[in-house]
């Protein structure tokens, strides 16, 4: 039995909890919260114990069981669910108590602000991760990146001469509603997702991505424009090929990305959550030597699955098709896959 502690409640930590606490496999020691806020008592009404800083103990009257210290002395793994940069801040703490670490996407893998040098995509690089004792998991988007660039590149290889893609990102979460859209779409200098995505997929093929933000919080969207060493295959050979991939759902009909969210909930999936990645097949087109297309990116819930990969990975060194058959018994990805594909369809 794995013993994991989740520190951190937000919305990826509070996703990653809930999976784990349904997965026989791992023994959940708690989550950890910094806020004596209504997540605390959520998450004790889920069963979950909470861990906070020592000195905050007397803030949390009573509903703290214990220090984070002593959660990091129970785990055999700490999942990092802290906001973007405190993973850096909490790396020597982790150090200290020899525990194995996952880390989110908004940690760096880059030069003196590195948790750890490996960035993970179960599409990609599971087998690099047998055994490792600390790992970063890509953020949505790049995990989105390398769930849509590795078939793409098994597929048609030397024959892509570059990607280029426009992110356009969500400005909050489902369940920030405190957080407010302001009336504007953000510029995004430097965005760190094409060296995320490149320090995994390598650089065979360039890979150029520009990205801003916008006032919504009804998930990604990647324009992806492929470009061929020649004349382009057609569209619906893409379609073809990633109606065979796990994860991506391939559809027909969604007007705009909501409509996707809103089936989720219609089909009460956990935190609405569809894990995947959508092709609109509607905006796909093959022009000469380019072939355009068109994706949107579950932003919380597409790393969820992933970070259960991982952490069979780091954990219990399991063998790509075995984790992949455990991790389905909890996400049912196959089964959404089959009912997105059949709600959002031309016939
Ligand atoms: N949201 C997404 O769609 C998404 C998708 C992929 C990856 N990620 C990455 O996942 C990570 C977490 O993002 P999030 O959206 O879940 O953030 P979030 O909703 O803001 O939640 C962050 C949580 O971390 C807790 N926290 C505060 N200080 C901490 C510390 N020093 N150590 C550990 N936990 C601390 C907060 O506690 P209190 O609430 O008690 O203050 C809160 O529960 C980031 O690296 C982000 O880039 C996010």
């Amino acid at each position: 039995m794995v013993k994991a502690f989740v520190n951190g409640y937000g919305s990826i930590g509070s996703r990653i909890a809930s999976f784990l606490q349904d997965d026989p496999q791992v023994d959940v020691v708690g989550v950890g919260k910094y806020s004596p806020d209504a997540g605390v008592d959520r998450a004790i009404s889920l069963g979950l114990d909470v861990y906070v800083p020592h000195e905050r103990i007397p803030k949390f009257n009573g509903r703290a069981t214990g220090d984070i210290k002593s959660a990091l002395d129970a785990a055999d793994i700490v999942i990092d669910a802290s906001p973007g940069g405190h993973g850096l801040r909490n790396k020597e703490l982790y150090e200290r108590h020899d525990v194995s670490v996952i880390y989110q996407g908004g940690e760096s893998v880059f030069g003196s602000d590195a948790v750890s040098n490996f960035i993970f995509n179960s599409r990609v690089n599971y087998g690099d991760a047998l055994g490792r004792r600390d790992a970063v998991q890509g953020s949505c988007n790049v995990t989105g990146l390398g769930r849509i660039i590795e078939p793409l590149r098994e597929r048609y290889g030397d024959s892509i001469k570059r990607l280029d893609i426009t992110l356009i990102r969500r400005w909050a979460d489902i369940e920030q509603t405190s957080k407010s859209l302001p009336d504007t779409i953000q510029f995004t200098p430097n965005p760190h997702h094409a060296d995320d995505a490149r320090a995994y997929l390598g650089d065979d093929i360039p890979i150029y991505v520009r990205s801003v933000k916008v006032p919504t919080r009804q998930m990604h969207l990647h324009i992806m424009d492929i470009r061929f060493q020649a004349e382009a295959p057609p569209a619906d050979d893409i379609h073809r090929l990633f109606a065979a991939e796990r994860g991506v759902a391939v559809l027909f009909g969604a007007t705009d990305t909501k409509q996707v969210r809103d089936f989720a909930d219609t089909m009460k999936y956990n935190f609405t959550d569809t894990n995947m990645v959508h092709i609109h097949t509607e905006m796909s087109a093959s022009r000469g030597d380019m072939v355009q297309m068109v994706y949107s990116d579950d932003q919380t819930g597409i790393v969820i699955p992933e970070n259960h990969m991982l952490l069979q990975a780091m954990m219990l060194q399991k063998p790509y098709e075995e984790a992949v058959h455990h991790t389905e018994s909890l996400f049912h990805m196959e089964q959404r896959k089959a009912a997105l594909e059949s709600h959002f369809s031309s016939t």
